[in-house]
């Protein structure tokens, strides 16, 4: 079986959907707009597939996104997505071949670091990835969700209708992008492409609700939820709330749209997904018991380019050290850095100073925007320290105030 690997050609994206679609167990019918949206949105430029015989039966792109490091600056991150091979093709190495060429493709873009949503959280550490931002899942009885302690709420919540959600939540998930490390930018296509999706219902799902919090005007929040009613016989009040976005950039919005979302009565079970992973609900609530939280992997992050990814950063203390990365999956890009950083600002340059800490591309990956902690790994038996302290010294500069949070999946 000869196997080619190249980027789709504009004519092929039509067969790029179906494979994509079918790889996840749908099928590829999009109407006129959807289409038009799809091929916007997954440009020829941005794809790297498997090829058999002409036909399409790998596939893989990457979005341009855009999201901020710890210190705020904002850095090129490739949106890794649409992974998937034929069933027919399967465990021979297709991925495999694809991600080398996508990393690769993907970096002499310029672009220092890629990240994903894994379908399933075995296939991506091969490849150099590390959990790099990890998120909660919430469940909560709203009826004995007490609101105890809260921040000023200074804005408004308001609902809105969908024209006017496309308006204003943009610049909502705008304030979260700055506000953030990890909340990757989104351009007018990706929004046009939430818009319709939108329209859907799903089962015995209500219409999306939509509610903007704002400031002097300024939208800063907003959230999505939908409601499932189980209350058969008018008995009790009794259904599902399904708050699948929610979307902040401050204390104060935060506390507005879950005080919100508390208080729509009626339906008494709210689950929300994609949480950070050090939300302040539970510090809010007066009975954190009544919380059930389950922590779940997030974003996991590839370094593309190990001096670049690290100089951009800051660093919460100050510190210098060499590190020794290795990379089992492009081996080339495996070398020896010298990192000195603080809070304002960081070098990193190529070394052959002798190592302080020896640790595989995807630990690297792991800790880079404060997510998981050096120690752990170390205790996990992922990471060798040579120099003592080092590993602690790691974790005291690598640290950051908030964890990385990123509500989009895509
Ligand atoms: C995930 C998927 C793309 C893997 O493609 P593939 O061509 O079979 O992967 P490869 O043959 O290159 O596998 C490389 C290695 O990963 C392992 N692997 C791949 N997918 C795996 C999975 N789903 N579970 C466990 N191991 C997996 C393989 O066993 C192989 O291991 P080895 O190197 O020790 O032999 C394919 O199974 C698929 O399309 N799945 C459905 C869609 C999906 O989940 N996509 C991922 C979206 S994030």
């Amino acid at each position: 079986m000869t196997i080619e690997y190249r980027q789709i050609t504009p004519a092929e994206h039509r067969a790029f959907g179906t494979t994509v679609e079918r790889g996840f167990g749908g099928h590829y019918m999009p109407d006129q707009e959807q289409y038009r949206l799809d091929k916007l949105s997954l440009a020829p430029e941005m794809s790297m597939c498997a090829f058999d015989g002409g036909e399409i039966v790998g596939t893989t792109g990457a979005h341009p996104f855009e999201s901020a490091v710890p210190g705020g600056a904002i850095v090129r991150n490739a949106g890794v997505t649409a992974v998937t091979v034929a069933t027919t093709h399967r465990r021979q190495g297709l991925l495999t071949n694809m991600m080398t060429r996508l990393l690769q493709q993907e970096r002499e873009k310029g672009q220092p670091v890629a990240s994903l949503w894994a379908s399933e959280s075995v296939i991506y550490g091969r490849f150099g990835f590390g959990m790099a931002i990890q998120h909660e899942q919430f469940r909560i009885d709203t009826r004995k969700a007490a609101i105890k302690n809260s921040p000023e709420i200074p804005g408004k919540i308001r609902f809105v209708d969908r024209d006017e959600s496309r308006k204003v939540f943009p610049a909502a998930w705008e304030a979260a992008v700055l506000a953030n490390v990890g909340v990757p930018r989104r351009n007018e296509v990706h929004w046009d492409r939430w818009l319709i999706g939108l329209g859907d219902t799903k089962g015995e799902w209500s219409k999306p609700f939509l509610v903007v919090y704002e400031e002097d005007g300024e939208p800063r929040g907003y959230a999505k939820y939908m409601l499932k009613d189980l209350n058969t016989f008018g008995v009790e009040a009794h259904g599902l709330i399904n708050a699948d976005d929610v979307v902040h950039s401050s204390p104060a919005s935060h506390a507005a749209l879950w005080k919100h979302l508390l208080n729509v009565d009626l339906y008494d079970t709210l689950s929300t997904w994609r949480s950070p992973s050090d939300d302040s609900l539970p510090w809010m609530l007066a009975d954190q018991r009544q919380l059930e939280r389950k922590p779940y992997d997030g974003v996991w992050y590839r370094l593309l380019d190990i001096a670049e990814a690290l100089s951009t950063r800051t660093y919460l203390a100050d510190g210098s050290l060499v590190l020794e990365v290795q990379d089992s999956f492009i081996p080339e890009w495996s070398g020896r850095f010298e990192l000195a950083g603080g809070p304002d600002g960081a070098t990193c340059v190529p070394t052959t100073k002798p190592a302080d800490i020896t640790l595989p591309t995807a630990s690297l990956a792991a800790i880079y925007l404060g997510g998981a902690k050096l120690g752990d790994l170390e205790r996990a038996g992922r990471v060798e320290e040579s120099t003592d302290g080092s590993i602690a010294l790691a974790d005291a500069m690598f640290a950051t105030v908030k964890q990385p949070w990123c509500p989009l999946m895509f």
